[in-house]
């Protein structure tokens, strides 16, 4: 049994999470929408056409924003084809999946699902094909109150009210070859600053996201950062990071060690802000919005040459990702690296929300069950709200290789010194609850943790779970759709200031203490 040991700093926090952190995505795409979140004739939809099952299991997963309507998608969207009534709208072709558009869902009724879900709403604007004035243009029908023609119309279409959307995304990769119009650094941070400029002409007290690079590994990561925000710097708030970390390898260690890679990911692109914010000799601070990430790789050819079967289909049912043990211990230390950097990351999106890389699946016209990356997100989000404590971590390393084929070339990232525990502890300052969120990344052996808490006093549990399964490519199913679900960590011992545990291998925990009165 490796012994590893922590010292929380309780004096000492990274930052406090903002509740945008725990977001999550919706992209017309494959059966994340149609058959997903809206399947009108489903047993358990409502009047809207809403899955009941699937709304429910949103609830749990509990996340906070969701982007729409795209991705790729966006780069083509006419956003006048998904509003106004239904039998009028529009099929079109959808480049970026290769597939027929009914537009039956749109702005307006995603919005009405947002509500319900009582999550807010993240919009994403086409400056692919489109530009600056499609963008004012959707803005104004979206949040201006009344009395001009474009949110009349809104109001004509059945919502009086204005939507109050507060976070836009200006585009979506627009460094990426696959994308519809994708552009130079400099035509995208030209067309980004006027775009921006406009929609907050019109609502002062919106948000803004330029496009960072669409990967770590992408030729024009780095220079596209710093030339974009060279150009929208006094237009925008964030900056956003896509990634998708994969086991193409099949090297189980390699895979669970790249989450570091989000960590150094993160902190080069906040590097790069600070610097364009040097040398514009301004105090402002550029956050990020991790507004795409997960596990992605079987389905994942998918996007590139053939796509789709040929023919256009309606809803495909494409990217159906099925996740495994040992992906949800990725993503677990996906999560760990998000909620580490919480002074930076104020945003954060799970790409996607259901049946496309997604927590959660359906059948259609049949049931909606959890994925095995379900757990770890709704207990980050539910239990990580509040200041991210600085960990002080002594733990034996390994050394990995992690293969990354995006962009030009195919990358091998050297990670020659990886710590086997991965770990955030977050306090909710409300309830005094801690909660420690742990990776245990080595295959063969259990860990002996010893978490030294500092003026905690007497820990009580509250509870302790952990997820692990014998089997690293069980994955749920329809019919087995618990297979791989958290279970009682038992091995849980308290003391004065103090907390051990015993982590099995490959597991992902998370432990919440409280303070004795
Ligand atoms: O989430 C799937 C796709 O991945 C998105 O459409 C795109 O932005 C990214 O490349």
């Amino acid at each position: 049994m490796r012994k590893v040991s922590v010292a929380l700093r309780h004096d000492a926090s990274i930052g406090e999470t903002d509740p945008r952190l725990f977001g999550a995505f919706v992209e017309h795409l494959g059966r994340c929408v149609y058959g997903g979140i809206y399947e009108p004739g489903h047993p358990t939809a409502d009047k809207h056409g809403f899955r009941g099952d699937v709304l429910a299991l949103v609830k749990e997963l509990a996340p906070t924003i969701m982007r729409y309507p795209g991705g790729n998608f966006v780069s083509g969207y006419d956003w006048e084809d998904g509003v106004g009534p239904v039998e009028k709208r529009p099929r079109r072709l959808d480049l970026a999946w290769m597939s027929t558009e009914s537009n039956a869902f749109g702005s307006n009724e995603f919005i009405d699902w947002c509500r319900l879900a009582n999550i807010e709403p993240m919009l994403a604007v086409n400056l692919g094909t489109r530009g600056g004035d499609a963008a004012r243009n959707l803005l104004e029908y979206c949040n201006h109150p009344g009395g001009t023609a474009l949110s009349d119309l809104r109001a004509k279409h059945g919502w009086k009210q204005p939507h109050g959307v507060k976070f836009w995304c200006l585009g979506n990769e627009m460094d990426g070859p696959w994308q519809m119009e994708s552009k130079t650094a400099t035509e995208y941070g030209r067309i980004a600053t006027e775009a921006a400029k406009m929609m907050k002409w019109i609502d002062p007290g919106i948000e803004l996201a330029a496009c960072g690079s669409s990967g770590r590994n992408m030729p024009t990561f780095g220079a596209w950062e710093d030339t974009v925000l060279q150009h929208t710097f006094d237009h925008v708030e964030y900056i956003s990071l896509h990634t998708y970390i994969n086991n193409y390898a099949a090297d189980t260690s390699a895979f669970l060690a790249s989450p570091d890679l989000m960590d150094g990911f993160i902190e080069e692109v906040v590097a790069i802000a600070d610097s364009v914010s040097a040398r514009k000799h301004s105090n402002k601070k550029i956050m990020l919005s991790f507004d795409e990430w997960n596990v992605w790789y079987r389905t994942r050819r998918q996007q590139d040459g053939g796509r789709v079967k040929p023919g256009w289909p309606e809803a495909p049912p494409i990217l159906e990702e099925i996740y495994s043990m040992e992906d949800a211990l990725a993503f677990g230390g996906a999560c760990i690296s998000l909620l580490n950097h919480a002074d930076r990351v104020k945003v954060a999106c799970l790409a996607q929300l259901v049946n496309v890389i997604a927590p959660i699946m359906t059948e259609t016209g049949g049931p909606a069950w959890r994925q095995t990356i379900f757990h770890p997100f709704a207990q980050m989000s539910r239990f990580g709200r509040g200041r991210v404590l600085r960990a002080e971590i002594d733990s034996p390393t390994y050394a990995a290789r992690y293969f990354d084929p995006r962009g030009a070339t195919p990358v091998y990232f050297p990670l020659p010194s990886v710590p086997f525990l991965k770990l955030a502890a977050v306090e909710d300052p409300q309830s005094g609850v801690l909660s420690l969120f742990a990776l245990n990344r080595n295959l063969e052996e259990s860990m002996s943790l010893d978490v030294a808490l500092p003026g905690f006093g007497q820990p009580v549990l509250d509870s302790a779970l952990q997820l692990r399964h014998k089997n690293l490519k069980a994955t749920n199913t329809r019919d087995k759709p618990n297979r791989v679900a958290p279970t009682a960590l038992k091995e849980v011992r308290l003391g004065s200031d103090r907390m051990q545990a015993s982590l099995a291998p490959a597991s992902w925990n998370v432990i919440r203490l409280t303070r004795s009165r």
